[in-house]
């Protein structure tokens, strides 16, 4: 049954990225009762603090899209930090709305669960077949804990309580509200930032790191969020059909991937950037392909809308509003 639009839904989260995006759809959608809470008011870490929250708004549903997110420099430096917040943000908030009577709950995960040298592209049942990338393993294994405590809290309490939470495994997202850290950003971020000021330097050259050969997937994250809302409504009986009880994930990915240099080319088109675009063979390349199976979601009946030309259009407006 689709959720009524007066159902109070909380989104950890939503000053992030995705919780964001996922409050747009949400909103659009005409749910009107939506509770949210910032960083500072609380803390997901603190399970005090977590418990009091449920107990005073006793949501019905909750969209878990809070995380201690970074690249590989964050990832590598602060690996304490990405465990332990990770793994704690995710115990209270499951644990939490459990105990306060919460059946529906979407958990974001991160293609990185899956083992470093997976076969592309990667599909849901790959999860836990072999070693993951070392630079960013403690955080994998803190979202594979969250997969799990969704599929344990499913199997032990779903049929006497109803409880019925679901995670989704996104591919690379980018969009508005993207991180733009010279030191800390993902890829597209980085390369729009570096396009924007190569074009208002009057700079003739780019250089990127690498040969530009790997390929990459890329969505869009209102299309992520979309396809959030999407798996949180499908009914029971629907979603069961693609997952099973200990592989109860979903990955969401655009579809097909491109190469970073197909990707920079579409950055500098975006950014109106017109200088050459070059590459330094003598920098990391890093894995040669990433791409996720997305099948699943697929034969459910969702499909990602916003193309890479579009999105980093879209992406880059956002990024100069934030500078504005
Ligand atoms: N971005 C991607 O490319 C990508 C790809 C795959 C999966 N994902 C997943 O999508 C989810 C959201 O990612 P995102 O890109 O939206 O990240 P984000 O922009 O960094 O947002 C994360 C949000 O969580 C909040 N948060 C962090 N620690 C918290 C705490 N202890 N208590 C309360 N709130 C806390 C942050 O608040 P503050 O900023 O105030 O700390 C922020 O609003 C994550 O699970 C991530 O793994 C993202």
């Amino acid at each position: 049954m689709p959720t009524e639009l007066n159902q109070k839904i909380y989104v950890a989260g939503h000053r992030g990225m995705v919780g964001s995006a996922i409050v747009r759809n949400l909103q659009a959608k005409g749910f009107t009762n939506i509770v949210t809470c910032t960083h500072a008011q609380l803390d997901l870490t603190n399970q005090a603090a977590v418990q009091a929250f449920f107990e005073k708004e006793r949501p019905d549903q909750v969209y878990l899209a809070a995380a201690k997110v970074g690249g590989i420099y964050a990832n590598n430096t602060f690996p304490a930090e990405f465990i332990y917040q990770n793994l704690m943000m995710e115990a209270n908030v499951i644990h939490q709305a459990f105990l306060s009577g919460v059946k529906k709950l979407l958990f974001l995960g991160s293609s990185c669960i899956y083992p470093k040298l997976a076969p592309q592209p990667m599909s849901e049942d790959a999860l836990l077949t072999g070693k993951l990338e070392p630079t960013n393993e403690p955080y994998a294994v803190a979202k594979i804990a969250g997969i799990k405590m969704c599929e344990s809290y499913n199997r032990q309490y779903g049929q006497s309580h109803g409880v019925d939470y679901r995670s989704v495994m996104p591919t690379n997202l980018y969009g508005p509200g993207d991180n733009y850290h010279p030191e800390n950003s993902h890829v597209i971020p980085a390369l729009i930032r570096r396009f924007h000021e190569a074009k208002v330097a009057n700079a003739s050259e780019v250089i990127i790191w690498g040969t530009g050969t790997p390929r990459r997937e890329f969505l869009y994250v209102d299309d992520m969020a979309a396809a959030s809302v999407f798996v949180m409504e499908l009914d029971k009986a629907t979603y069961d059909s693609q997952t099973e009880p200990m592989q109860g994930h979903i990955n969401v990915g655009f579809g097909s991937d491109v190469t970073i240099k197909e990707l920079a080319h579409a950055v500098a088109k975006a950014t109106g950037y017109q200088g050459s675009i070059s590459f330094d063979p003598s920098k990391p390349d890093g894995t040669p392909r990433k791409w996720m199976d997305s099948s699943r979601l697929n034969n459910l009946g969702w499909n990602a809308q916003v193309g890479l030309e579009q999105g980093l259009a879209l992406a880059y407006r956002g990024m100069l509003m934030e500078l504005t």
